[in-house]
């Protein structure tokens, strides 16, 4: 498929990057930029910059930068196709005759993903119509309905049955003339040793498709219909699935999450499925892995308050916390649910249903803090005063690593309640081993971290470097300094990135393109390219720029070349000497001299 430049620029025009990126990272405005922690890097101090004027965005840690086109790329994972389309509906910029006119081209070169795309979903429709087949789906079907799950909601997130059948599905993708090789690759077939012959993978279990965030199909999850083990077999991960950035029934739940503010985050695929049935749809699971930074990101990003309800044993309470460190490093309300008398959410919605589940259980959710506090009591008996003791200790050691002084005095206050100690003393404990702990950081980082370092403040570049990267800068915001550029040095740049830049820049000029540089770096196309021109593009530069710094920064980097020259020149003269070639010495030795002479002539 293509999209008219045009139809592009419209959109690009259309939308401020500023909004666009606001609606993932909390951005603040400091002078004419925006500022914000980089979503494409952790870091501590935000060197992520958005800049309105120039409608372009720019890491000064990671290097990530570029258009509004570039940011949802990166961040979403999309295609450029995708991302239009993404975009365009942003911008309500109607693609729809764009897309059907193309759509005979769409087939013919559709991209590796754009197969894969398209064979998940066909095997997802395949494993769905075989659940609902009386003859091939009745054991899945079964297994379904009694764990009280209803023909609706196997209908909602599509769920199949794969039949216990070594070629069922090869036979299929086979007549669909699908590349088994490719899915064997994926992991839907499996190839048997001693005659190369393709095999279906699943066999026998309930199959969940794992759509990405737009609703596709990108990877399969299988159960067992009995108690054996592996419960789940899985797809692994590929082109179009990875793993760690997505949640299970994000896209179903994305619009309720926003409207509530709200989200609740699972263990398991069935917790999510059931509470969708029970009308409790803002809500995702993290599939059996702990939870990821781009993970916390997505949820962080999407609600101000993340309730964690993971099964109520031992392992999913230690999971729970682990899941509150990674959310809790933003200013946003993390709760914990306990699912009562050991069931797991799902069990209990199916049991008590879902507007029980949500008055008792998420109603009934506690602070990250409180819930801790609660676990700590676990098997300890409190009137006896060495227990009572050691919980208190405890439970200092955790508030300590609260970093709101209004949450840790609260904390410090329920406990000098509650136990009867002075305020005072317990104050002095928790900055006893605040500061404890502190030190033992600053060692820990002296030995072994580089210390972080603002990137922007601290670069420096050599002088011909940054003599480049400052015409650069002002070329790309004027095209008379470009042409003037063009003229005098041309592709002459020393550093190969600048040099392409230029070669770009002369050429979009060329087109009667006007400077711009969200255009510009759209037009670049190249990923590296685009850093590194967005990265100029940030740079404060004077824009009154006369003609004689223009001109001192060409002749800083036809110096350089000159010097190189002169370097050059010198060891073949030292060379022509050890052969006693004098002759070609002196001529060697005339060559510099000429050069030298033509160095800062201009
Ligand atoms: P039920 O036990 O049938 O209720 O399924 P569940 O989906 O609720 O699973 P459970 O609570 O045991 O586990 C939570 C999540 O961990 C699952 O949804 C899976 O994502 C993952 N998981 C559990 N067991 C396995 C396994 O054997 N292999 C893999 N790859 N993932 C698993
Ligand atoms: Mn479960």
């Amino acid at each position: 498929m293509r999209v008219k430049e045009e139809t592009i620029d419209q959109i690009r025009q259309s939308l401020d990057i500023v909004e666009v990126v606001g609606d993932y990272v909390q951005l603040k405005k400091q002078g004419r930029n925006y500022f914000a922690c980089c979503p494409f890097h952790s870091e501590q101090t935000p060197s992520f910059s958005v800049s309105p004027d120039k409608q372009i965005f720019h890491c000064f840690g990671c290097g990530m930068g570029g258009n509004v086109f570039t940011f949802i790329m990166e961040l979403e994972g999309m295609s450029f196709i995708e991302t239009v389309q993404f975009l365009a509906e942003k911008a309500h910029i109607d693609l729809g005759e764009t897309i059907s006119n193309q759509a005979g081209q769409t087939k013919r070169n559709k991209s590796d993903r754009e197969s894969l795309y398209f064979a998940f979903d066909l095997i997802s429709q395949f494993y769905h119509y075989l659940i609902q087949n009386e003859k091939f789906g009745n054991l899945g079907l079964t297994y379904l309905l009694n764990r009280g799950f209803t023909k609706e909601i196997i209908q909602k997130f599509n769920i199949g049955y794969a039949v216990d059948s070594w070629d069922t599905l090869t036979q299929f993708l086979q007549k669909r003339k699908i590349d088994l090789a490719l899915m064997e690759k994926v992991g839907v077939l499996s190839k048997r040793q001693f005659d190369h012959k393709y095999f279906d993978r699943f066999r026998h279990r309930i199959m969940f498709p794992i759509t990405n965030h737009r609703g596709k199909v990108v990877s399969f999850a299988g159960r067992v219909l009995t108690d054996e083990k592996p419960k789940y077999i899985n797809t692994p991960e590929s082109d179009i699935f990875h793993k760690g950035n997505l949640l299970f029934g994000f896209h179903l739940a994305r619009q309720d999450i926003k409207r509530t503010n709200q989200v609740i985050l699972f263990e398991g695929y069935l917790d999510v499925i059931k509470a969708h049935q029970c009308g409790v749809t803002n809500c995702v699971a993290s599939m059996g892995t702990s939870l990821t930074e781009t993970q916390a990101s997505l949820l962080t990003r999407h609600a101000e308050t993340i309730i964690i309800c993971y099964d109520s044993d031992d392992a999913g309470i230690e999971a729970s916390f682990r899941a509150a460190a990674i959310l809790g490093k933003e200013q946003h309300i993390i709760k914990i649910a306990k699912v009562p008398n050991g069931l797991d959410p799902d069990d209990y919605m199916t049991k008590f249903g879902g507007e029980k589940f949500l008055s008792d259980v998420i109603g009934a959710s506690q602070t990250v803090m409180s819930f801790k506090m609660n676990y700590l009591r676990r098997g300890r008996d409190l009137n006896d005063e060495g227990d009572r003791m050691r919980y208190v200790e405890e439970v200092i050691k955790e508030i300590a690593t609260l970093t709101k002084a209004v949450e840790r005095d609260h904390y410090l206050r329920l406990l000098s309640e509650e136990f009867s100690i002075s305020l005072d003393a317990l104050k002095h404990q928790q900055y006893q081993i605040y500061r404890q702990r502190q030190r033992k950081n600053q060692n820990q980082n002296h030995q072994k971290r580089p210390p972080v370092v603002f990137k922007k403040l601290t670069t420096l570049y050599p002088a011909h470097e940054m003599a480049e990267r400052r015409l650069l800068a002002h070329m790309m915001r004027n095209d008379e300094i470009s042409e003037k550029v063009q003229e005098v040095i041309g592709g002459s740049f020393h550093i190969p990135l600048h040099q392409a830049i230029a070669a770009h820049l002369y050429a979009y000029y060329l087109g009667g393109n006007p400077p711009d540089l969200g255009a510009f770096i759209h037009y670049l196309k190249d990923t590296e390219l685009q850093q590194k021109a967005s990265d100029i593009a940030m740079m404060d530069v004077n824009e009154e720029v006369s003609d004689q710094e223009i001109d001192d920064y060409m002749n800083q980097i036809q110096n350089y070349n000159k010097i190189a020259e002169v370097e050059r020149l010198a060891s073949e003269r030292k060379k022509a000497e050890q052969d006693n070639d004098f002759e070609r010495a002196t001529k060697l030795l005339a060559e510099m001299i000429t050069i030298k002479n033509q160095l800062n002539r201009r």
